[in-house]
């Protein structure tokens, strides 16, 4: 089980960043391509929002950061839908494609967002600033916790310990991680 801190605040951003049409659209096309992918980028999104939500950023800010979580994977929608659903591990070569998805993401869509956007895009896997840690963050827990066809969620002490040590010395991010999970029974999570 997960909750959010702000849910109302949350689903009313969310919405009012769906109504936007390059945004949907960008939306509906990582949808069509990679239907795991799009609901992994709307979990994502709505944690992004809460953690924002919880250190005071600005409206502005926290939307977004709502829009870069929301794309932060539409890169992927350049990459073969076989490889991302790929079960077994992947080659050097897929692994090397892969890699690429945040900078073919952040370009794709340089015509329409803001740079700090982009940058979020372009960083998400290896954040240095303060916003795109908060992505980075809820990316690396929603990849850890949510439990897919082929695997299972982490334990809680485990997805603490591995996030611990991908943003050491951010103790209050991971308590503000911390505070949204709630263990389920059989260990998995699931995330609206
Ligand atoms: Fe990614
Ligand atoms: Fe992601």
């Amino acid at each position: 089980m997960y909750h959010y801190c702000h849910p109302e605040e949350v689903e009313r951003i969310i919405s009012k960043l769906a109504r936007h049409e390059l945004t949907a659209k960008s939306l509906q096309i990582i949808k069509s391509h990679h239907e795991e992918t799009y609901k992994h980028s709307l979990r994502v999104a709505k944690l992004s929002i809460d953690l924002a939500l919880e250190n005071n950023l600005s409206e502005k800010t926290v939307r977004m950061i709502g829009c870069a979580a929301l794309l932060h994977d539409f890169g992927k929608t350049k990459i073969d839908a076989r490889i991302l659903s790929k079960k077994s591990s992947l080659t050097r070569l897929e692994t090397l494609v892969v890699m690429k998805h945040p900078h073919m993401g952040a370009q794709e869509l340089k015509n329409f967002l803001p740079k700090k956007a982009r940058r979020i895009i372009e960083n998400h896997h290896h954040p240095t600033d303060r916003l795109t840690q908060i992505v980075s963050a809820a990316d690396m827990y929603d990849a850890l916790t949510f439990p897919r066809t082929y695997k299972d969620g982490l334990p809680i002490e485990k997805v603490l310990e591995i996030m611990s040590g991908q943003f050491a010395g951010k103790a209050r991010l991971i308590d503000q991680l911390k505070k949204r999970l709630v263990q389920h029974p059989r260990s998995q999570y699931r995330l609206n």
